[in-house]
């Protein structure tokens, strides 16, 4: 049964996610930034699937403190991870560039970019020490080089996101692993996209 974190699954392609896979068989890792909704989704998607198969940990992604407390609580839970989706991110307001405050282009950065920096980071090291794993990286309006007016900040950090997601393959092809297909290069591999 393999077990799998989903980092910003309160609602959305998370949520989903974490539904579909339940009902395939495996143990899901839930949440969002803030403990109450954490505990309620995981509640909810515990009464209709396993409740044994469902864990909610509130994690905000851009604290990497809190990206390895992710990662440990579901170790501790479940055993091991074997797949770890960074899906948490937002989409700031569409407004020209000019009309976006700092602070809104700073926390798409953080989210969508640091936040997968930081559960790349965290999760690899985990399953280095594992012995295997994937990763999956969530991208976005960007990845694939197409622009528009209001979408600089987050066009920016999910073409960011794919080179990350690109670079991941390479760092971890080469990294000596336990063998084919259970080995983080494999994992790095697996990496590269799924483009949303
Ligand atoms: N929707 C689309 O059309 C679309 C298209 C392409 C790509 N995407 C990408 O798909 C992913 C999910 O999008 P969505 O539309 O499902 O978004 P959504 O419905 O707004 O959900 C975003 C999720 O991310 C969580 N989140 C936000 N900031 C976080 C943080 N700092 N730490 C941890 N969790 C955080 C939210 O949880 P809390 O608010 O509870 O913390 C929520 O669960 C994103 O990466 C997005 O860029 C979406």
């Amino acid at each position: 049964m393999k077990t799998i974190v989903i980092t910003g699954s309160t609602r959305g392609l998370g949520r989903g996610l974490a539904e579909a896979l339940l009902a395939r068989g495996c143990n899901v890792v839930v949440g969002g930034r803030r403990e109450a909704d954490t505990a309620r989704i995981a509640a909810e998607l515990g009464a209709a699937s396993d409740p044994a198969r469902v864990l909610g940990v509130a994690c905000d992604v851009t604290v990497p403190s809190q990206v390895q407390g992710l990662w440990d609580a579901a170790v501790a839970r479940f055993g091991r991870v074997d797949v770890w989706i960074n899906n948490a991110g937002i989409a700031a307001p569409r407004h020209p560039i000019w009309e976006q405050s700092g602070e809104e282009a700073r926390a798409v950065i953080d989210i969508n970019l640091i936040g997968t920096l930081n559960g790349a980071q965290t999760a690899l090291r985990g399953m280095l020490a594992q012995g295997g794993g994937q990763i999956f990286n969530v991208e976005g309006y960007g990845s694939n080089g197409m622009m528009t007016t209001g979408m600089s900040a987050y066009g920016s950090s999910k073409s960011a996101v794919t080179y990350l997601t690109r670079s991941l393959a390479i760092e971890t092809k080469r990294h000596p692993g336990p063998g084919p297909g259970d080995q983080p290069g494999h994992a790095g591999h697996r990496a590269a996209p799924p483009r949303l």
